[in-house]
């Protein structure tokens, strides 16, 4: 019988769309997804989607706005081209860090996006270590929330590390540090951070004890860097040893590389839910795919499997 599973991809990771692809054994489908003459953003599904199932896999990444827009026209695109169920696989979701007012008169981005994606037609949305866990609520549609950890604990796994502490670098980390620190059996350690501006961040104090040890700082993205680099300062005053760091999203900004490689860190791991292109000059920087558990969870969602049995 013919396979009904149909994916498609938008511009910002295609490199991701097509190793999904690879692991699941079939091909991208054809779309056109372009630019109008006018700046308006065009979509073309060149492939039948009737009865489909089908997942648009769209990084909401650099450019964010731009990135959202493909998605939700393909969404669209296929719900009006009679596609049974549409699922936005979105690896990295762009304006998770504007899930709450941090002062009055703020929207909350994370949740109007939510709302976007659900009216455009997804049925359903996966996506990857999202900055806070409580934006799958902001979805009134399943959401399968994938876990990067599984995956760049392996990298650490056949390591020889003596004594190895996993740090969190602010207090709204400390449970995906602590989950780290579970998986690896190491102890923890906790940075109090403060940002008194937009994309600034100061180092304050610091709970546990890191002197002598490996210290593995997980974060959930990276975008300026200022937060690994600065608190990898503090836990090299404070005695440690070394200092490595582990972050699922490389949302690099223009300045994040050179911030990165001036700092004291000696190995940085991210995985490819944002594509970055990794030269020379970027030796500290590891990458982990997130394709086979992307691909994994695609097919699970296809024949109606288990998905949080992936992570037990
Ligand atoms: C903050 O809450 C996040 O978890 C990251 O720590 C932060 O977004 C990293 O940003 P930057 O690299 O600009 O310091």
């Amino acid at each position: 019988m013919e396979s009904r599973l149909r994916l498609f991809t938008g511009n910002s990771n295609p490199k991701l769309a097509h190793d999904i692809a690879e692991r699941l054994d079939m091909a991208v489908s054809p779309a056109i997804v372009g630019t109008f003459k006018n700046g308006e953003t065009r979509v073309r599904l060149e492939d039948n989607v009737r009865g489909c199932d089908v997942f648009i896999i769209q990084s909401t990444c650099m450019p964010v706005d731009h990135s959202i827009m493909e998605l939700l026209f393909m969404v669209d695109a296929a719900r009006r081209a009679s596609a049974k169920k549409v699922t936005a696989v979105i690896p990295y979701y762009g304006y998770a860090k504007q899930e709450k007012k941090t002062s009055g008169r703020e929207p909350i981005s994370a949740k109007l996006v939510a709302n976007i994606i659900r009216t455009a037609g997804a049925d359903r949305v996966v996506t990857v270590d999202l900055h806070a866990p409580a934006i799958e609520g902001f979805f009134d549609i399943p959401v399968d929330h994938l876990r990067a950890a599984p995956l760049l604990v392996e990298h650490f796994k056949h390591q020889r590390y003596s004594d190895v502490v996993v740090v969190s670098p602010d207090a709204g980390g400390v449970a995906r540090a602590n989950d780290f620190r579970q998986r690896i059996r190491a102890s923890l350690a906790i940075i109090a951070k403060q940002r008194p501006r937009p994309d600034e961040s100061e180092v304050m104090d610091m709970v546990g004890d890191v002197e002598g040890k490996t210290a593995i700082i997980v974060d959930d993205l990276i975008s300026t860097g200022g937060t690994l680099a600065h608190a990898a300062e503090m836990l090299l005053k404070r005695g440690a040893e070394r200092v490595y760091a582990v972050a699922t999203h490389a949302a690099f900004a223009e300045s994040a590389k050179r911030t990165l490689a001036d700092s004291r860190i000696e190995k940085i791991i991210v995985t490819d839910t944002i594509q970055v292109p990794l030269n020379g000059e970027d030796r500290k920087i590891e990458c982990v795919s997130v394709a086979s558990l992307v691909g994994e969870a695609i097919m699970r969602i296809h024949k109606d499997l288990s998905v949080s049995a992936l992570f037990h």
